[in-house]
């Protein structure tokens, strides 16, 4: 399966408004979005601009999904990840972490760490954040509301530079409070 990352242009949003509405997207805030609504997001720049790229994830000539990078004038940027769903479990989502981390690393001197956050029944979301060696940091209790009204916890990955280039993982600290696990 040869997976290229074609860059993401303004010429694009209609392309764009037809693959957010042509799908549904679970663990977002919203599964379904509007047309109308991702040619707002394409306006406001949230696809392009000096803080925020985007790629299409393509197969074979086809767009199979969507990376965008999030604040990459700061040193901790962010990432969001798409799939359409007739090619979820197939390996994009892992192979497009890497690919991003990556291309923000080598592209971005001044990052020293990028983001992901997803909510916590995420399971393949969490396995690709594993994949591009990111490290779960933060646990948000009751952070992510679905669209049904219920709250599910939200869980923070990141990929540090000196891992990402040493091929290792460093861990949280996470027992820095000495007796707190009595309480
Ligand atoms: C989450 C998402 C990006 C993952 O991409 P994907 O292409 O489906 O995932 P992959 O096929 O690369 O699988 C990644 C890992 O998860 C595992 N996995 C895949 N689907 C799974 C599932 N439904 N349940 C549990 N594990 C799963 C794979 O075995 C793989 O594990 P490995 O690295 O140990 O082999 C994609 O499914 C998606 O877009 N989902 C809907 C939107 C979404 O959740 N976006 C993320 C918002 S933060």
């Amino acid at each position: 399966m040869e997976i290229t990352y074609e860059p993401f242009e303004p010429a694009h949003a209609e392309r764009l408004a037809a693959f957010l509405s042509g799908d549904t997207w679970p663990f977002h805030g919203a599964d379904v979005v509007g047309e109308a609504e991702a040619r707002r997001w394409v306006a406001e720049g949230r696809y392009d601009g000096p803080d925020n790229r985007a790629f299409w994830i393509t197969v074979a000539g086809e767009r199979a999904g969507l990376i965008r990078l999030m604040d990459l004038c700061d040193p901790t940027p962010l990432f969001d990840l798409r799939i359409r769903a007739g090619y979820r479990g197939r390996g994009l989502g892992g192979a497009a972490v890497v690919w991003l981390t990556g291309y923000v690393f080598t592209g971005f001197p001044d990052v020293r760490r990028i983001e992901g956050t997803t909510r916590q029944d995420n399971a393949a979301m969490r396995r690709a954040f594993r994949r591009g060696g990111y490290v779960k940091e933060a646990h948000h209790r009751g952070a992510w509301p679905s669209s049904d009204g219920r709250l599910h916890d939200a869980v923070g990955y990141a990929v540090l530079r000196d891992d990402w280039i040493s091929g290792t993982t460093t861990p949280a600290d996470w027992d820095d409070e000495p007796g707190a696990g009595d309480r």
